[in-house]
């Protein structure tokens, strides 16, 4: 049979849908039950950095009643991209053929997710994007719009990743995307994560399709973002971006590029 030249995917595996969490017990059930209902044949991972409003107890306290709910439990909190890299790993040794990211505070509505996995039967990865139209937040103060719009424009501008929403975290992945972006050498432990995963993607010539979300800002608890996670994201994307052009001006030039 051929396919034409054009790449031809195979099946989508069972889904895991990791949620990191770090002060979530307000949250927690909600959104597990959320998913379920929503995806009723996704399984659950909670990857927990020993929270200490005791939200990996209560996730423990889901889990033994659903077999599919697992928690991870981590020492300590260590970031967002630590928790993920944690829970992919989990997750492939055990089989899982798509891995999901999605936020523990209701920002990422399971509701959306069977969209995100319809698009995943014909991509290598899938973003849930706020910035391409039909995308939109709720609630979110200015600030958070401000930062995150300029933060994916810079990052668009600095790595020549041609995607509109490049610091989401709500994102569908084949595993054998997981498998072939280096993750061994991902060093990013906030928020850049995101940013981090997606240039990756690009640089190695997957298939990245962005599907609009409704972004909701969380009712309870608080968010994790912090002036540490900002510029951590700010001298990586820099250095990244450097990197790359001085590696173009040496003369390891991209076949692809029209300009
Ligand atoms: N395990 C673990 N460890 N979880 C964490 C940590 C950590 O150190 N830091 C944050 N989290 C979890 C939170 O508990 C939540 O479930 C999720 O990661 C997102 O954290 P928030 O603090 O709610 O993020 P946000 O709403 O400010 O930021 C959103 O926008 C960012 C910029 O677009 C998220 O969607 C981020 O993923 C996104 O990068
Ligand atoms: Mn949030």
């Amino acid at each position: 049979m051929s396919d034409g030249g054009e790449r031809r995917y195979g099946p989508l595996g069972t889904a895991l849908v990791i949620i990191p969490t770090y002060n979530e017990a307000e949250n927690i059930q909600a959104i597990v039950s959320r998913v379920r209902a929503a995806v009723p044949e996704a399984h659950i991972l909670v990857a927990d950095d020993n929270s200490p409003d005791g939200t990996g107890k209560t996730a423990d306290a889901i889990a033994a009643e659903d077999a599919q709910v697992q928690v991870l439990h981590r020492k300590g909190k260590e970031g967002l991209g630590a928790a993920y890299l944690a829970g992919f790993r989990w997750g492939i040794e055990h089989g899982y053929g798509v891995l999901v990211e999605m936020d523990a505070d209701g920002s990422h509505q399971p509701e959306e997710l069977p969209r995100l996995l319809t698009a995943l039967k014909g991509a290598d990865l899938v973003l849930g994007s706020r910035w391409v139209p039909g995308g939109r937040v709720v609630n979110w103060p200015r600030h958070r719009e401000l930062l995150s719009r300029g933060g994916s424009t810079y990052s668009r501008l600095m790595l020549d990743v041609p995607l509109r929403d490049v610091t989401g975290g709500y994102r569908a992945f084949r595993k054998e995307t997981l498998e072939g972006l280096g993750l061994d050498q991902v060093a990013s432990a906030g928020y850049c994560f995101q940013v981090d995963l997606a240039r990756r993607a690009v640089e190695a010539g997957f298939h990245v399709v962005e599907v609009p979300i409704t972004f909701v800002e969380r009712e309870f608890g608080d968010s994790k973002m912090s002036r540490d996670i900002v510029v951590e994201a700010l001298w990586r994307v820099t250095a990244w971006g450097v990197g790359k052009r001085a590696g173009q001006m040496l003369g390891r030039r991209d076949p692809d590029r029209r300009s």
